[in-house]
Protein backbone atom coordinates (compact mmCIF):
# COMPACT_ATOMS: atom_id res chain seq x y z
CA UNK A 1 0.00 0.00 0.00
CA UNK A 2 0.99 3.87 0.34
CA UNK A 3 2.62 3.63 3.60
CA UNK A 4 5.15 0.72 2.42
CA UNK A 5 5.75 3.00 -1.11
CA UNK A 6 6.57 5.72 1.06
CA UNK A 7 9.05 3.63 3.87
CA UNK A 8 12.76 4.88 3.32
CA UNK A 9 15.24 1.51 3.44
CA UNK A 10 16.36 1.55 7.40
CA UNK A 11 12.17 1.58 8.18
CA UNK A 12 11.69 -1.85 5.26
CA UNK A 13 15.04 -3.29 6.96
CA UNK A 14 13.20 -3.21 10.27
CA UNK A 15 10.14 -4.24 9.01
CA UNK A 16 11.20 -7.28 7.43
CA UNK A 17 13.23 -7.98 10.55
CA UNK A 18 10.60 -7.77 12.50
CA UNK A 19 7.60 -9.31 10.13
CA UNK A 20 10.05 -12.72 9.41
CA UNK A 21 12.52 -12.71 12.76
CA UNK A 22 15.93 -12.29 11.00
CA UNK A 23 18.59 -11.48 12.98
CA UNK A 24 19.46 -8.66 10.65
CA UNK A 25 18.27 -7.11 7.20
CA UNK A 26 19.90 -5.72 4.91
CA UNK A 27 18.70 -3.12 1.87
CA UNK A 28 20.38 -2.17 -0.78
CA UNK A 29 18.43 0.69 -3.36
CA UNK A 30 16.58 -0.25 -6.80
CA UNK A 31 16.00 -3.84 -8.46
CA UNK A 32 18.45 -6.11 -9.59
CA UNK A 33 15.50 -7.21 -12.17
CA UNK A 34 15.96 -3.96 -13.76
CA UNK A 35 19.52 -2.89 -12.86
CA UNK A 36 22.57 -5.48 -12.73
CA UNK A 37 24.29 -3.03 -10.93
CA UNK A 38 21.93 -3.63 -7.89
CA UNK A 39 23.35 -7.23 -7.83
CA UNK A 40 26.64 -5.62 -7.44
CA UNK A 41 25.40 -3.57 -4.31
CA UNK A 42 24.61 -6.74 -3.29
CA UNK A 43 27.69 -7.98 -3.16
CA UNK A 44 29.30 -4.93 -1.77
CA UNK A 45 26.62 -4.80 1.23
CA UNK A 46 27.78 -8.43 1.78
CA UNK A 47 31.43 -7.82 1.68
CA UNK A 48 30.93 -4.82 4.08
CA UNK A 49 29.22 -7.26 6.26
CA UNK A 50 31.89 -9.95 6.20
CA UNK A 51 34.39 -7.01 7.51
CA UNK A 52 32.80 -6.69 10.34
CA UNK A 53 31.45 -9.52 11.49
CA UNK A 54 33.87 -12.45 10.09
CA UNK A 55 35.98 -14.13 12.90
CA UNK A 56 39.48 -14.58 12.16
CA UNK A 57 40.70 -18.12 11.09
CA UNK A 58 36.90 -18.86 9.76
CA UNK A 59 35.65 -21.08 7.66
CA UNK A 60 33.41 -19.58 5.20
CA UNK A 61 30.89 -21.95 3.26
CA UNK A 62 29.28 -20.60 -0.17
CA UNK A 63 26.83 -21.50 -2.43
CA UNK A 64 26.82 -20.57 -6.06
CA UNK A 65 24.52 -18.36 -8.42
CA UNK A 66 25.11 -14.76 -10.48
CA UNK A 67 24.01 -13.37 -6.69
CA UNK A 68 26.78 -14.76 -4.57
CA UNK A 69 29.28 -14.35 -7.63
CA UNK A 70 28.95 -10.52 -7.30
CA UNK A 71 30.50 -10.89 -3.57
CA UNK A 72 33.23 -12.77 -5.25
CA UNK A 73 33.09 -10.04 -8.12
CA UNK A 74 33.18 -6.86 -5.09
CA UNK A 75 35.90 -8.43 -2.35
CA UNK A 76 38.37 -6.55 -4.38
CA UNK A 77 41.47 -4.85 -2.67
CA UNK A 78 39.87 -3.81 0.59
CA UNK A 79 38.78 -6.77 1.85
CA UNK A 80 42.21 -9.00 2.41
CA UNK A 81 41.78 -12.22 4.95
CA UNK A 82 44.48 -14.58 4.30
CA UNK A 83 43.53 -16.28 7.57
CA UNK A 84 40.24 -17.67 6.14
CA UNK A 85 39.01 -20.91 4.59
CA UNK A 86 36.39 -20.51 1.57
CA UNK A 87 34.81 -24.06 0.65
CA UNK A 88 31.36 -24.71 -1.47
CA UNK A 89 28.81 -25.54 0.92
CA UNK A 90 27.78 -28.36 -1.79
CA UNK A 91 28.56 -30.38 -4.42
CA UNK A 92 27.52 -29.50 -8.18
CA UNK A 93 23.75 -28.87 -8.63
CA UNK A 94 23.62 -28.96 -12.19
CA UNK A 95 24.93 -25.06 -12.93
CA UNK A 96 26.96 -23.56 -15.46
CA UNK A 97 30.91 -23.25 -14.32
CA UNK A 98 30.87 -19.73 -13.81
CA UNK A 99 28.07 -20.38 -11.42
CA UNK A 100 29.25 -22.62 -9.61
CA UNK A 101 30.29 -23.20 -6.21
CA UNK A 102 33.79 -24.06 -6.54
CA UNK A 103 34.14 -21.57 -9.44
CA UNK A 104 33.35 -19.07 -7.11
CA UNK A 105 34.83 -20.72 -3.76
CA UNK A 106 38.31 -20.43 -5.98
CA UNK A 107 37.87 -16.54 -6.62
CA UNK A 108 36.58 -15.30 -3.44
CA UNK A 109 40.10 -16.68 -2.53
CA UNK A 110 42.08 -15.63 -4.98
CA UNK A 111 40.46 -11.70 -4.33
CA UNK A 112 41.04 -11.90 -1.13
CA UNK A 113 44.38 -13.76 -0.64
CA UNK A 114 42.52 -16.53 1.69
CA UNK A 115 42.74 -20.21 1.53
CA UNK A 116 40.21 -22.87 -0.10
CA UNK A 117 39.48 -26.73 -1.25
CA UNK A 118 36.88 -27.62 -3.67
CA UNK A 119 34.52 -30.97 -3.57
CA UNK A 120 34.96 -32.68 -7.06
CA UNK A 121 31.51 -34.74 -6.70
CA UNK A 122 29.14 -35.00 -9.84
CA UNK A 123 25.44 -33.53 -9.10
CA UNK A 124 22.58 -35.99 -9.17
CA UNK A 125 24.81 -38.86 -7.60
CA UNK A 126 22.80 -42.52 -7.43
CA UNK A 127 22.51 -43.80 -3.58
CA UNK A 128 25.32 -45.82 -4.65
CA UNK A 129 28.18 -43.54 -5.48
CA UNK A 130 26.92 -41.44 -2.74
CA UNK A 131 27.77 -43.83 0.10
CA UNK A 132 30.98 -44.76 -2.00
CA UNK A 133 32.39 -41.24 -2.09
CA UNK A 134 30.77 -40.00 1.01
CA UNK A 135 33.54 -42.53 2.69
CA UNK A 136 36.31 -41.37 0.23
CA UNK A 137 39.19 -39.85 2.95
CA UNK A 138 39.75 -36.70 0.34
CA UNK A 139 36.24 -36.17 0.20
CA UNK A 140 35.57 -36.75 4.26
CA UNK A 141 38.64 -34.07 4.93
CA UNK A 142 36.98 -31.51 2.70
CA UNK A 143 33.21 -32.30 3.83
CA UNK A 144 35.00 -31.96 7.66
CA UNK A 145 35.87 -28.50 6.67
CA UNK A 146 32.38 -27.57 4.98
CA UNK A 147 30.53 -28.84 8.23
CA UNK A 148 32.43 -26.88 10.57
CA UNK A 149 32.15 -23.93 8.77
CA UNK A 150 30.88 -20.95 11.34
CA UNK A 151 29.74 -18.09 8.24
CA UNK A 152 27.52 -19.77 5.59
CA UNK A 153 26.44 -17.21 2.84
CA UNK A 154 23.70 -18.68 0.11
CA UNK A 155 21.33 -17.80 -2.82
CA UNK A 156 17.87 -18.15 -2.95
CA UNK A 157 16.03 -18.66 -6.54
CA UNK A 158 12.75 -19.11 -7.46
CA UNK A 159 12.14 -22.96 -7.57
CA UNK A 160 11.17 -23.19 -11.63
CA UNK A 161 14.00 -20.79 -12.93
CA UNK A 162 16.62 -23.17 -10.69
CA UNK A 163 15.03 -26.29 -11.79
CA UNK A 164 15.58 -25.28 -15.52
CA UNK A 165 18.55 -23.74 -15.12
CA UNK A 166 19.83 -27.38 -14.18
CA UNK A 167 18.64 -29.12 -17.00
CA UNK A 168 15.71 -30.60 -15.16
CA UNK A 169 13.16 -33.11 -16.86
CA UNK A 170 9.71 -32.70 -17.34
CA UNK A 171 8.92 -34.79 -14.88
CA UNK A 172 10.85 -33.33 -12.26
CA UNK A 173 8.93 -29.69 -13.58
CA UNK A 174 5.85 -31.59 -12.97
CA UNK A 175 6.44 -32.86 -9.62
CA UNK A 176 7.38 -28.98 -8.74
CA UNK A 177 4.20 -27.72 -10.52
CA UNK A 178 2.24 -30.79 -8.38
CA UNK A 179 3.95 -29.69 -5.18
CA UNK A 180 3.19 -25.75 -6.03
CA UNK A 181 6.87 -25.39 -5.51
CA UNK A 182 7.97 -21.92 -5.49
CA UNK A 183 11.68 -20.90 -3.67
CA UNK A 184 15.06 -22.89 -4.01
CA UNK A 185 17.80 -22.75 -1.96
CA UNK A 186 21.32 -24.72 -2.32
CA UNK A 187 19.24 -27.91 -3.91
CA UNK A 188 16.38 -28.04 -1.89
CA UNK A 189 12.91 -26.97 -3.17
CA UNK A 190 10.19 -25.72 -0.93
CA UNK A 191 6.62 -24.31 -1.25
CA UNK A 192 5.45 -21.41 -0.33
CA UNK A 193 5.09 -22.65 3.46
CA UNK A 194 8.62 -23.06 3.43
CA UNK A 195 8.28 -26.66 3.55
CA UNK A 196 10.51 -28.88 1.73
CA UNK A 197 9.23 -30.78 -1.39
CA UNK A 198 12.56 -32.12 -2.89
CA UNK A 199 16.11 -32.23 -1.82
CA UNK A 200 19.22 -32.85 -4.45
CA UNK A 201 21.09 -35.64 -3.13
CA UNK A 202 24.92 -34.41 -3.21
CA UNK A 203 27.50 -34.24 -0.66
CA UNK A 204 28.03 -31.10 1.68
CA UNK A 205 25.81 -28.73 4.01
CA UNK A 206 22.50 -30.38 4.87
CA UNK A 207 19.73 -27.37 5.85
CA UNK A 208 19.92 -29.33 9.05
CA UNK A 209 23.58 -28.47 9.11
CA UNK A 210 22.40 -24.62 9.54
CA UNK A 211 21.97 -23.86 13.32
CA UNK A 212 22.42 -21.53 15.40
CA UNK A 213 26.07 -21.41 15.93
CA UNK A 214 26.03 -20.43 12.00
CA UNK A 215 25.70 -17.34 10.98
CA UNK A 216 23.86 -17.75 7.82
CA UNK A 217 23.79 -15.00 5.51
CA UNK A 218 20.93 -15.48 2.67
CA UNK A 219 21.61 -13.18 -0.61
CA UNK A 220 19.32 -12.77 -2.92
CA UNK A 221 17.21 -9.52 -4.82
CA UNK A 222 14.57 -8.64 -7.68
CA UNK A 223 10.92 -8.55 -7.19
CA UNK A 224 10.44 -11.33 -9.54
CA UNK A 225 11.60 -13.09 -6.41
CA UNK A 226 9.93 -12.17 -3.77
CA UNK A 227 7.82 -15.34 -3.09
CA UNK A 228 10.87 -17.44 -3.32
CA UNK A 229 11.94 -15.42 -0.40
CA UNK A 230 9.42 -15.21 1.61
CA UNK A 231 8.60 -18.79 1.16
CA UNK A 232 12.37 -19.82 2.23
CA UNK A 233 12.22 -17.41 5.15
CA UNK A 234 9.04 -19.27 6.86
CA UNK A 235 10.89 -21.75 8.25
CA UNK A 236 14.27 -20.15 9.23
CA UNK A 237 14.13 -17.68 11.63
CA UNK A 238 18.18 -16.99 12.64
CA UNK A 239 19.08 -15.55 8.65
CA UNK A 240 20.47 -12.39 7.95
CA UNK A 241 19.21 -11.56 4.84
CA UNK A 242 20.92 -9.30 2.00
CA UNK A 243 18.29 -7.95 -0.44
CA UNK A 244 17.63 -4.82 -2.63
CA UNK A 245 14.50 -2.49 -2.48
CA UNK A 246 12.52 -4.71 -5.33
CA UNK A 247 12.27 -7.58 -3.24
CA UNK A 248 12.11 -5.89 0.13
CA UNK A 249 9.00 -3.88 -0.80
CA UNK A 250 6.93 -7.12 -2.02
CA UNK A 251 7.74 -9.10 0.73
CA UNK A 252 5.52 -6.58 2.68
CA UNK A 253 2.90 -6.71 0.63
C1 LIG B 1 22.46 -21.61 -6.69
C2 LIG B 1 22.39 -21.82 -5.22
O1 LIG B 1 23.73 -21.88 -7.16
O2 LIG B 1 22.08 -20.27 -6.97
C3 LIG B 1 21.01 -21.59 -4.76
O3 LIG B 1 22.80 -23.15 -4.89
C4 LIG B 1 20.39 -20.32 -5.27
O4 LIG B 1 21.03 -21.57 -3.34
C5 LIG B 1 20.74 -19.98 -6.70
O5 LIG B 1 19.00 -20.40 -5.20
C6 LIG B 1 20.44 -18.53 -6.99
O6 LIG B 1 21.05 -18.12 -8.17
P1 LIG B 1 21.07 -16.61 -8.66
O7 LIG B 1 21.83 -16.64 -9.93
O8 LIG B 1 19.64 -16.22 -8.84
O9 LIG B 1 21.75 -15.82 -7.58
Amino acid sequence: GMMKELLGLKALEEQIAHEYQLKKVIVVPGDSDQYDWVKKEMGRACVHYLKQHVADQATVAITGGTTVAAVAEMMGSDFQRDDLLFVPARGGIGEEVENQANTICAEMARQTGASYRLLHVPDQLSEDTYSSLISEPSVQSVLHNITSATVVIHGIGEAKTMAKRRGASEEFLQKLTNHEAVAEAFGYYFDHLGDIIHRERTIGLQLEHLNEEKQVIAIAGGSSKSVAITAYLKNRKSTILITDEGAARQMLN
